[in-house]
């Protein structure tokens, strides 16, 4: 394959450019945090641009505000064939904010304390928020089966009696995968059976690869509608999370009118830069997105080849959707925190697989969105720590438990 663009990207310019991922571990390679190393949209820089040099500093004005609506609408019949009212859709800066108001203001009505349940592994950002809001949680394990990551539907089940809240992060962060029709069916079921609500994070969705389709949860149906708050955004797939604006969209009466007495203090927080940008994303990002879904695609091929090279003994799936690779590296005897290890041994920063949750613990979250040279860099690097162990020396070792 002839040099692409981002292949021309170095280590040297992203530490330049300043990015979290590139300046949080300084002198180390980045593959933690979910950014995208390959700048955004033209069209999105050209919102923010317009927006700052028209003076548009002050509070949101209206027509941002119906422009965002009008365009996540669009977007989402367009892209997922989600039909959905513009009213229902509502600004909001963050995914973390609207899960805040979820767990707030949208637990089942009848058990208003009902505790939060996430299929883990999780995104770790979410998963001390129950607790810092005087909230209990539960984490119902995803398993490994021959087909892939399966829900533990006995788990499951048992964690939602009652009246639950399921967080349910479609495309799975950290897992990569895509739920089936069948699979988001049975959860629905569920949900419905138990009395239970769905907080849908579907922030990844824009980034699937050939072979799955992303299916909006609150599109499967009215039951589904009815228990679930969807939360979707253009910051991972256009990686502008710093604009501050992501969107909640309610697809039942009953929650317009509860976010109608609730909402305003959480839209509030959306920034005039990320309403144009995201707007001006949804409307003609596409094919700047589309040569970025190529890219990663081959990436996330590419380090097939590149792990059964340089880590034999881990265990690597490609991912049906985002750009996470969730690597298996219990066979390689790193120790008990082999972030830590990579972080130390190879310069390498990745997320620790215990920072989604128990059910982590042997693995570490890569983010293969960079440029492939830099990739094989991150790859070549934990290979040749590991290479350069002694598994019978526990000395090395002790640092990392
Ligand atoms: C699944 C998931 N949800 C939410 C977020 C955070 O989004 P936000 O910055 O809009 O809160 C991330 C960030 O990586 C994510 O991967």
């Amino acid at each position: 394959m002839d040099a692409h663009p981002f292949d021309h990207i170095t280590s040297e310019e992203l530490r330049r450019r300043g990015s979290l991922k590139w300046t949080g571990y300084p002198e180390m390679l980045g593959a933690w945090v979910a950014e995208m190393d390959f700048g955004t949209a033209p069209g999105v820089i050209e919102a923010a641009q317009e927006t700052v040099a028209s003076g548009m500093l002050g509070y949101a004005p209206p027509r941002l505000v119906r422009n965002l609506r009008e365009s996540t609408a669009a977007w989402l019949a367009a892209r997922f064939g989600w039909e959905v009212d513009d009213d229902a859709v509502r600004p909001v800066p963050t995914v973390l904010s609207a899960l805040v108001a979820a767990i707030l203001h949208f637990s089942p009505v009848h058990r208003p304390e009902a505790p939060v349940v996430f299929l883990t592994p999780a995104y770790p950002g979410f998963l001390d928020v129950p607790s810092r809001l005087g909230r209990r949680s539960l984490h119902v394990e995803m398993v490994a089966g021959d087909a892939g990551w399966e829900v533990d539907w006995a788990a499951l089940e048992e964690a939602l009696r009652g009246g639950a809240l399921l967080i349910l992060v479609n495309p799975h962060n950290p897992l990569g995968k895509v739920y089936a029709h069948a699979e988001l069916e049975r959860i629905c079921d569920l949900v419905d059976a138990t009395g239970s609500r769905v907080f849908a994070d579907e922030v990844h969705a824009p980034l699937v690869y050939d072979g799955a389709t992303h299916l909006p949860y609150a599109s499967l149906g009215p039951t589904a509608a009815g228990h679930a708050l969807t939360a979707v955004s253009a910051s991972k797939a256009f990686n502008l999370p710093g604009l501050k604006c992501a969107q909640v969209v309610l697809s039942n009466d009953l929650d317009r009118l509860v976010w109608g007495a609730v909402g305003s203090i959480v839209e509030d927080g959306t920034a005039n830069v990320g309403l144009a940008a995201t707007a001006a994303a949804y409307d003609g990002g596409a094919a700047w997105l589309a040569g970025v879904v190529d890219y990663l695609d081959d990436s996330r091929r590419r380090l097939e080849g590149l792990v059964a090279e340089h880590l034999p003994a881990a265990h690597y799936v490609a991912p049906e959707g985002t750009y996470l690779a969730w690597l298996d590296v219990s066979r390689l005897m790193l120790g008990r925190n082999p972030a830590r290890f990579f972080r130390h041994q190879a310069g390498v920063a990745t997320v620790g697989g215990t920072d989604c949750g128990e059910a982590g613990r042997g693995y570490v979250r890569l983010n293969f969105a960079t440029p492939r040279p830099v990739l094989e860099a991150i790859v070549h690097r934990m290979g040749a720590a590991v290479d350069g162990c002694d598994p019978n020396d526990s000395g090395d070792l002790d640092d990392y438990l």
